[in-house]
């Protein structure tokens, strides 16, 4: 018997098995009802009574080994289906993964940096809490500007003479980075914005800008329109043309706002341009000198333009979304329409 007993641990040492039938096979050989351990434990009771303690612990210990090895190669064989010996079923059509996809709103911002980048233009970053000084009194705006109204702006703070405020535009990211940055800068300064709007098919309370600004010297107003033709080319087409109608912002001098045109009817009039053969895509100007100077920067030396655009806008006349709102919602329906886009 314990001769048996020895061969049977070599042979548990040795077992090996590729398929789940032989994993079961080997249990059954050693453990099931009629198994060489099984039987080993009927012999027992014919061991002598003085040997009973002896035997009875290595007969423990064998069939505790055994149990221990058929688990074992169990979770070998089910971890390893590649070697053709699987529970699994490789006939069954396998799960879906819903990949996910850019929103639009990203998609078009990536867009335009990358446009800028081909220029030269690095991205600059700023809070979205600001302070009055970035916002609207280093851009040049009067104290009694409508946008420092709580009607139209969101405010943290109010009652000292730099109140915190949600920014309203990305333009306060080039006063940050006319403080900070070396000369010459060009930055494209892509963020979300924030507005006391109701919101509409046309408004949203948060929405994101990419503002564009390049400070150097002799910068003229040549190459501010040279910088927009190409960008406007490169995001809807090349046949697009361009048109700048002179505008007022407090922080350029002169201010244009930009149109294109239409990309749907090519310029012939349609619903969307409203029958004008245009769309209104951003505004610009050369830097006021007074915001220069608020910055630190020698408006002498120095000139610069800059240009903000509302992406979501962007977006709508890429895509030919009417309404605003539907950046905002995440319908996985509106948003599949994406999926492929980028
Ligand atoms: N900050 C302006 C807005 O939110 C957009 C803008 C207009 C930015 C003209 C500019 C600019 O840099 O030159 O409506």
């Amino acid at each position: 018997m314990r001769e048996h007993i020895d061969k049977l641990f070599e042979i548990i040492g040795g077992l090996k098995a590729s398929t789940v039938q032989e994993v079961e096979d080997a249990r059954v050989k050693l453990l099931g009802k009629k198994g060489e351990i099984t039987k080993l434990f009927e012999e027992f009771r014919t061991v002598p009574a003085e040997q009973k303690r002896e035997f009875g612990q290595i007969l423990n210990k064998l069939k505790t080994a055994a149990a221990a090895k058929v688990e074992e190669l169990r979770q070998s064989v089910d971890s390893n289906p590649e070697k053709g010996a699987t529970s699994m079923d490789m006939t069954i059509p396998g799960d879906i993964f819903e990949l996910g996809s850019r929103h639009p709103v990203s998609i078009v911002r990536e867009e335009i940096i990358s446009i800028f980048d081909k220029l030269g233009y690095v991205v600059a970053e700023g809070p979205e809490i600001e302070d009055d000084w970035h916002v609207f009194s280093a851009l040049n705006f009067p104290p009694e500007h409508p946008a420092r109204d709580m009607q139209d702006t969101f405010f943290v703070t109010t009652g000292n003479d730099n109140p915190i405020l949600l920014r309203t535009h990305t333009s306060s990211v080039q006063v940050r980075s006319m403080e900070s940055r070396p000369l010459p800068i060009r930055i494209i300064c892509p963020g979300r914005v924030f507005r006391n709007e109701a919101i509409s098919a046309r408004a949203h309370c948060i929405f994101h800008q990419v503002e564009g600004l390049y400070v150097d010297k002799n910068v003229t107003f040549a190459d501010l329109k040279q910088t927009i033709l190409l960008f406007a080319r490169e995001m809807f087409g090349e046949k697009t043309q361009i048109r700048l109608r002179p505008s007022y912002f407090p922080f350029t001098e002169p201010s244009a706002e930009v149109d294109v045109s239409c990309n749907i009817c090519g310029g012939k009039g349609c619903n969307i341009c409203k029958g004008t053969g245009w769309l209104e895509i951003m505004g610009c100007g050369m830097v006021d000198p007074n915001v220069l100077e608020a910055c630190g920067i020698d408006s002498k030396t120095y000139s610069g333009f800059a240009l903000g655009m509302g992406v979501e806008r962007i977006a709508m006349l890429k895509w030919q979304v009417k309404d605003l709102r539907h950046y905002f919602e995440n319908d996985i329906r509106f948003l599949k329409e994406f999926s492929t886009a980028l």
